[in-house]
């Protein structure tokens, strides 16, 4: 069977034309005319790889509280309004992280390995005087986190060289002056497919969008909500079991930040806090499975995922972008 013109009946007999019954769905790849394959999902294009040795940090890196252990320290969990000091220490973290990931984007190219991404990313981040987060937090092995087409997020960089085509995440956490800043990007390698490029770019609309919302006296579901109508008209499945998160004195602290809509969270924004909005928006369905290494997580039908992220600062007129710097290259000429 092949697909109907625009005013032909649609496949699927209901009679109606086909541009006002399954065009659309077809597009968005989630259905097709019978025998017709659906455009979503995929083969896989990431297997584990080989990880290297792990890395080291110098001693006059000050460490977070995990970096022997392992362990995140409970207990520092809300990041409510920081003094003006805090805030000043906040800021230089998330330059220092806009640094890094601005180095680590630059290198991506096809042939490169994760790995060595990894460790660009690793000595520039030493070089500024700062830890790279995720450097055994949790166990976690390396020191950023490199998410390829149907990885979600978690991504470990190992021994996998990038392909022209490929779509990449990269995220760099960094830990200086006692606070941690965090952001991450999706870039293209060499030249990608169109379906890509829209997923990329609606993720990054999606990450705009919820900014805009942010302000004193805001619901915090906002962000949630402003995200699902975006994504809602392109039928992307949006991620539920990874939110954006509270960041300060620890990585990870409440709130948590859902980029769905949540209509029970009462939590109101206020000037002073910062946190993350880091939508991950997959192509397909929304499911993730995690491998057997417990953090790489892949999009359940391996269609292709994206993600961006900042870290925020709710000011008095709005928010502050504490990882902001240029725009993301694929918006340039
Ligand atoms: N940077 C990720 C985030 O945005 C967290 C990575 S945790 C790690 O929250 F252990 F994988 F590094
Ligand atoms: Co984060
Ligand atoms: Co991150």
């Amino acid at each position: 069977m092949k697909l109907p013109k625009r005013n032909d009946p649609c496949w699927c007999g209901s009679g109606s034309k086909y541009k006002k019954c399954h065009l659309l769905s077809d597009e968005l790849g989630e259905t097709a005319p019978p025998g017709m394959p659906k455009k979503r999902g995929g083969e896989a294009t990431v297997s584990p790889g080989r990880i290297s040795p792990r890395r080291t940090v110098p001693e006059h890196i000050s460490l977070p509280e995990y970096a022997v252990s392992g362990v995140p320290a409970p207990g520092k969990v809300s990041c409510k309004k920081g003094s003006a000091e805090q805030i000043e220490r906040m800021r230089q973290a998330g330059k220092i992280a806009r640094d890094v990931l601005d180095t680590v984007l630059a290198e991506v190219r096809p042939g490169i390995a994760t790995d060595a991404l990894d460790r660009i990313a690793h000595m520039r981040t030493i070089e500024l005087g700062a830890y790279p987060s995720p450097l055994n937090y949790m166990g976690f092995p390396k020191s950023i986190c490199t998410s390829v087409n149907e990885v979600v997020v978690h991504g470990i960089p190992d021994s996998r060289e990038l392909a022209e085509g490929d779509i990449i995440n990269c995220d760099v956490t960094v830990y200086v002056h006692g606070m941690h800043g965090d952001c991450s990007e999706t870039v293209f390698v060499g030249e990608v497919d169109e379906e890509s490029k829209r997923l990329v770019q609606v993720t990054w609309e999606c990450l705009m969008k919820a900014i805009d919302v942010v302000r004193p006296g805001q619901k915090l579901n906002t962000i949630g909500q402003v995200i699902e109508e975006h994504v809602q008209r392109h039928g992307y499945g949006i991620v539920r079991i990874f939110t954006g998160h509270g960041i300060g004195e620890s990585f990870h602290m409440l709130p948590y930040v859902a980029h769905f809509y949540e209509p029970n969270n009462k939590t109101i924004l206020e000037e002073g806090m910062t946190f993350t909005i880091e939508p991950m928006i997959n192509a397909g369905r929304a499911e993730c499975v995690i491998w057997p290494d417990n953090w790489t997580a892949v999009t359940c039908d391996l269609a292709r995922s994206a993600q961006f992220e900042h870290t925020l600062l709710v000011t008095a007129g709005g928010a502050e972008i504490l990882t902001g710097g240029r725009e993301p290259w694929f918006l340039k000429k």
